[in-house]
């Protein structure tokens, strides 16, 4: 059990990660407020199941309509969160899409429509309750990355790849710009994990259909079988859970020793060696320029 309960959003918490992070949360003794889009409609279940989950249990757990493509929903669902328990400690950024498919084939509309679910969903969120966490000059956001953008990836994710690249370049400057605010940050980097979270079941595909069968003849079978290429590469006892686990450990440290980066990766692709190449890079630069107070507390060197 935390030694001190925090009030936590968690987005995307209609299933996998965040729907497990969310509920573990809550089960440490948190109030967490699980964003969801759809509540009235699609991710209503969702929400059904949730809300019984909190009352056997008796959980300080309730779902928030939050749909990170939009502001106003963000703004609303931060609003709603502060009515409901009267404060605001921290944020899990964990709604994401992914899309398979050729680069070539995404037209620019679709690579913008994944990076405004991966990228700018997070923008719009810290935009809703950072005001809040900056006002009371403490605050964990916690990001939840991929060890794609690490090294760790095969091809035909190119957009997601991209996005989730992105989302991890934002959170690093984010973390220097919140720091003296008393704001830290934490990115938890997750490998693959083709079971316990529907990221592979509703992966989306590109417009082009035409340009898409291009690739057919040389590629169509390597295609067919990358999931079951990755699966191979995780071990029959990786749990979506450990991923949850993780952000719990974290949000439960004490200010200053948390990790700034922690991988969860069951197939061990080695990308964490890269974090811990481009965290020590960053912190002698962040030297070098004489700007090392703003590297948080948290830099796991
Ligand atoms: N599974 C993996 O191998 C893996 C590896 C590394 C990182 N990740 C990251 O882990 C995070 C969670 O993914 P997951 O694996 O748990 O897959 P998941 O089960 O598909 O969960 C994705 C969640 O994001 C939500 N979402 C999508 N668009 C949204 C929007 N506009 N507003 C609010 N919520 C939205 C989905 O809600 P709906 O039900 O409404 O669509 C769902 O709850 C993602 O950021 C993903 O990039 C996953």
């Amino acid at each position: 059990m935390a030694a001190e309960r925090q009030v936590i959003v968690v987005t995307g918490a209609s299933s996998g990660f965040g729907r497990l992070t969310a509920v573990a949360l809550a089960r440490d003794g948190h109030a967490v407020a699980a964003g969801m889009r759809r509540t009235a409609d699609r991710n209503a279940p969702a929400v059904a199941a949730l809300h019984r989950l909190a009352e056997e249990e008796d959980l300080a757990l309730s779902a928030v309509e939050l749909d990170v493509q939009s502001q106003e929903s963000a703004d609303l669902a931060v609003g709603t969160v502060l009515d409901r328990y009267g404060r605001l400690d921290a944020v899990v950024h964990n709604a994401g899409h992914m899309v398979l498919g050729p680069a070539e084939a995404f037209t620019a509309e679709d690579l913008a429509a994944v990076y405004d679910v991966n990228v700018l969903g997070a923008q719009r969120v810290n935009r809703a309750a950072l005001p809040h966490l900056r006002g009371q000059g403490s605050g964990l956001l916690v990001w939840v990355g991929s060890s794609s953008t690490r090294g760790g990836h095969p091809p035909f994710l190119a957009p997601y790849f991209a996005a989730k690249a992105a989302m991890d370049a934002l959170a690093e400057s984010y973390a220097a710009e919140l720091i003296r605010f008393g704001i830290e940050t934490s990115i938890v980097v997750p490998g693959a994990f083709t079971s316990g979270t529907n990221h592979f079941a509703n992966a989306g595909g590109p417009s082009d259909t035409a340009r898409e069968e291009v690739y057919e003849e040389p590629y169509g079978e390597l295609r067919a079988g990358l999931t079951d290429r990755l699966n191979r590469l995780i071990p029959p006892d990786a749990r979506a859970e450990s991923v949850a686990d993780e952000i719990v450990r974290i949000v439960g440290l004490p200010a200053g020793r948390r990790p700034f980066r922690s991988h969860v990766d069951p197939s061990k692709d080695g990308s964490e060696v890269v974090s811990i190449v481009a965290d020590r890079i960053r912190a002698e630069f962040y030297r070098r320029v004489g700007i090392e107070d703003l590297l948080s507390s948290t830099a796991s060197l």
